[in-house]
């Protein structure tokens, strides 16, 4: 079973990348194999609206996006994670996002499990969560739940608090691999 983390921050080693390490370190426990898409190591352009997908399936932009579409069209599940900027996802995420429409045509990502991971350093974790939500949504995905974070600079999350009652962020980032994983395997049909 494959699991793919995207993460949305431009920041390499920040709290968005540690945070979803720990999730993918769970799924790797589980005997999952895991793979991640950095986009502070990644550039992909936005959509542009030339409806070339609508005819082919394929989007006609040549740039990381490209190795994105095929991780994710293989991966059993999906692991979204974004820092909140401005009250929601980065733009970087967004790019990602918009760029899956190509993906849509094809329903490549229907019936694939999901977890959306989300840092904050005060404020806006539940608006970015619920977009990042309604995307999986759209495209037919299974969403096996969230974690959030809470931080500013880097490695903040490693001791800082998560959403829930009385965990902490890293404790909600392995929660939610096991959700993940889990879930993926029932989906499966696996015991
Ligand atoms: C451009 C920008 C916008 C931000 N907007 C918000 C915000 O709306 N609310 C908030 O609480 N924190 C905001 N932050 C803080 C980040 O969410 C926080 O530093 C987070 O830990 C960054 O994650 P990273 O280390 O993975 O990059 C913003 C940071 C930047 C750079």
């Amino acid at each position: 079973m494959e699991i793919l983390g995207v993460s949305g921050s431009p920041r390499k080693g920040g709290n968005t990348e540690t945070l979803l390490r720990e999730t993918l370190q769970m799924a790797e426990r589980m005997g999952c194999t895991t793979r991640t898409f950095p986009l502070s190591e990644k550039a992909v352009a936005p959509c542009k609206a030339c409806g070339g997908c609508f005819q082919s399936g394929a989007c006609v932009i040549q740039d990381d996006m490209q190795e994105l579409y095929a991780l994710s069209s293989r991966a059993d599940a999906i692991v979204w994670a974004s820092p909140v900027y401005f009250g929601d996802v980065t733009a970087q995420l967004k790019c990602v996002m918009d760029r899956t429409f190509a993906q849509l045509q094809r329903r490549s990502l229907k019936n694939k499990v999901a977890g959306v991971l989300v840092v904050t350093r005060r404020v806006g974790a539940v608006q970015a969560k619920s977009l990042v939500n309604s995307f999986c949504i759209v495209h037919g995905m299974v969403v096996a739940g969230g974690a959030i974070g809470y931080g500013r600079d880097p490695g903040d999350v490693l001791t800082g608090v998560g959403g829930g009652m009385n965990m902490t962020a890293m404790e909600e980032a392995r929660l939610l691999g096991e959700a993940v994983v889990n879930l993926a395997k029932r989906l499966r049909g696996a015991p």
